[in-house]
């Protein structure tokens, strides 16, 4: 992979940054006025996904230059790199594989040298005759009674995939099965998540890829307490605790080591490989919770889904490609327009956790400063993602998007049909989503308002400067395997992004820090200890108050 020049050394950087002048200020209204077919040629349609782009603040040549930039940021030869297999998380020298988690079987994936397909559909295989044996209700817990109760213990992409998969395919999962997530390490998490179920029913999944992280090793211990008692069997004898939690207890990790020295037999654990990165891992062993509720049928469906976006964003020319074009977009607002945050907004229940989901995925991939040699940025990187279903973002925050005075572009999504089409319903929510992305653009002016009988004193009140630039998705409905394509269009986004921005967009030591100091802090916590001096003042002070609670 021969290496990218600095990004604004890119020639197409320049150009840009001379076209902007030119495009930048100019007005959706002015762009669709000159071209009657702008609602239908900026628009991509790709594996079952319809992008609108034509209210984007671009003109052909401004999508021209960015092509080119992502040309002579050697994004092509990334993508390959990446499929390929080489270690391009380079500060962790690991590969980014997530992409053959979902190839077909018997197609080879080369990792090193060697072909991990099998591996990967041995794990899928494993999966699947488990994920059958708990849903027909064959997996039996320690009292012989089935299970009927999934419990996900996670936290980060360990958590955040499987609670987004399984609110956002719930139409398709079991009834008769009870799914709860436990992430937060505030034990009210735990106590809320468990309060009314059996513990003779319930089976805990006990998700990390590394296995170490304190949150889900302390919700871990909590549950094997919680089970335990429930059962009524007596922790000190360690034969009948083992029976127990083998029944109760699964793992998936990359670490049998680990898994092994927390109680779980490895016979109970699913694997992984340290080329999955955890916000990337919902496609691996860490659905297993996803492939129980909606079945291992399903669960391949929605890896189907993930895989048709793969081959598209690996094969169709820039131009063309969907996730290309987004992230070359943001990548346009972000750095020529100084944007700071993108919405995404699903009109649709079953996706209330996407923008959640996102949030991990784009942040902390893209929340980079320093380049893949280690040099301080002088752009721009990853913007805020966030968003919530419509419409109810609609009565909460759309206010700033329409009249605020920063700029957020926004991912609509929506679907033509609806899972639970209730009379009057679909319709209704899908003319709010249309109207919104064009209220953004075209906005309302003085004269308008004025027209429409706006007393004087209200009508800068009124006007919607409009201009504010979107992209619309349209599915058919969602299936899984749409929910797949979603996931995998925004995977290769942030990828896209990575890669313009020179970044690595695969490591995450910005999590790092505050861990080390939480454990420094831990034992001061604790009333009876000589807190260390050496904490920071306003750190020590509420150390302090804190411990204050005994007496209080
Ligand atoms: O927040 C840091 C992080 O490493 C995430 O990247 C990861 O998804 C999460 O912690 C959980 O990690 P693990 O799956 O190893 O428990």
């Amino acid at each position: 992979m021969t290496e990218a020049p600095p990004l604004k050394a890119c020639p197409a950087w320049g150009k840009l940054q001379a076209h902007f002048v030119r495009i930048g200020r100019v007005h959706l209204r002015e762009l669709f006025a000159r071209d009657a077919d702008r609602g239908r040629r900026l628009a991509l349609e790709a594996e079952g996904l319809y992008l609108d782009y034509s209210k984007n603040r671009v003109d052909d040549e401004a999508l021209r230059l960015l092509v080119e930039l992502a040309r002579e940021s050697r994004l092509g030869e990334r993508i390959d790199a990446m499929f390929a297999g080489q270690p391009i998380n380079v500060t962790e020298g690991r590969a980014v594989l997530h992409t053959a988690l979902r190839v077909p079987p018997g197609r080879r994936v080369p990792v090193g040298g060697r072909d991990v397909g099998p591996e990967v559909h041995a794990v899928l295989e494993r999966m699947s005759a488990f994920a059958e044996r708990v849903r027909c209700g064959r997996h039996l817990g320690y009292t012989g009674r089935a299970i009927r109760n999934v419990v996900n213990i996670g936290i980060g992409g360990s958590d955040l995939g499987p609670v987004m998969a399984y609110e956002a395919l719930r139409f398709y999962s079991d009834r008769e099965l009870r799914f709860a997530f436990v992430s937060n390490v505030d034990g009210t998490d735990f106590a809320e998540a468990v309060g009314g179920l059996a513990p003779a029913e319930t089976l805990f999944i006990v998700s990390s890829k590394t296995f170490t992280t304190v949150e889900t090793m302390t919700n871990a211990r909590t549950a094997r307490q919680w089970l335990l008692a429930g059962l009524g069997v007596d922790a000190g004898n360690q034969a009948e605790a083992r029976r127990a939690v083998a029944a109760h207890f699964v793992a998936v990790s990359t670490s049998v080591e680990k898994v092994t020295e927390f109680g779980i037999d490895p016979a109970n654990m699913f694997g992984f490989w340290d080329w999955v990165g955890g916000r990337y891992s919902m496609s691996s062993a860490i659905g297993l919770s996803t492939m129980i509720a909606i079945g291992p049928a399903a669960f391949r469906e929605m890896l189907a889904g993930f895989h048709a976006m793969d081959e598209h964003f690996r094969s169709a020319p820039f131009e063309r490609n969907m996730p290309v074009l987004m992230g070359l977009l943001t990548v346009w607002y972000v750095n020529f327009f100084g944007v700071g945050a993108v919405a995404v907004l699903p009109y649709d229940q079953y996706l209330r956790r996407f923008p959640a989901y996102l949030q991990q995925l784009t942040m902390e991939s893209n929340g980079k400063s320093v380049t893949l040699d280690g040099r301080r940025v002088d752009y721009a990187t990853g913007p805020v993602y966030f968003g919530e279903p419509g419409t109810n973002g609609q009565h909460s925050f759309y206010q700033l998007l329409h009249q605020g005075t920063a700029l957020i572009p926004c991912d609509f999504i929506g679907f033509r049909r609806s899972l639970n089409p209730l009379p009057g319903h679909h319709d209704l929510l899908t003319a709010n989503l249309f109207a919104q992305s064009a209220a953004l653009a075209f906005g309302k002016t003085a004269d308008e308002a004025r027209a429409e009988g706006t007393p004087p004193a209200l009508v800068e009140h009124r006007v919607f400067e409009g201009n504010r630039p979107s992209n619309t998705l349209l599915a058919d409905a969602l299936t899984p395997a749409v929910l797949g394509k979603l996931v995998a269009l925004y995977e290769h986004n942030v990828f896209t992004q990575g890669a313009i921005w020179r970044i690595n967009s695969f490591d995450q030591y910005g999590v790092e820090l505050g861990k080390v100091l939480a454990g420094r802090i831990l034992p001061d916590l604790d009333p009876g200890r000589t807190p260390d001096p050496t904490h920071d003042g306003s750190t020590a002070r509420l150390i302090e108050i804190y411990r204050s609670k005994e007496s209080s």
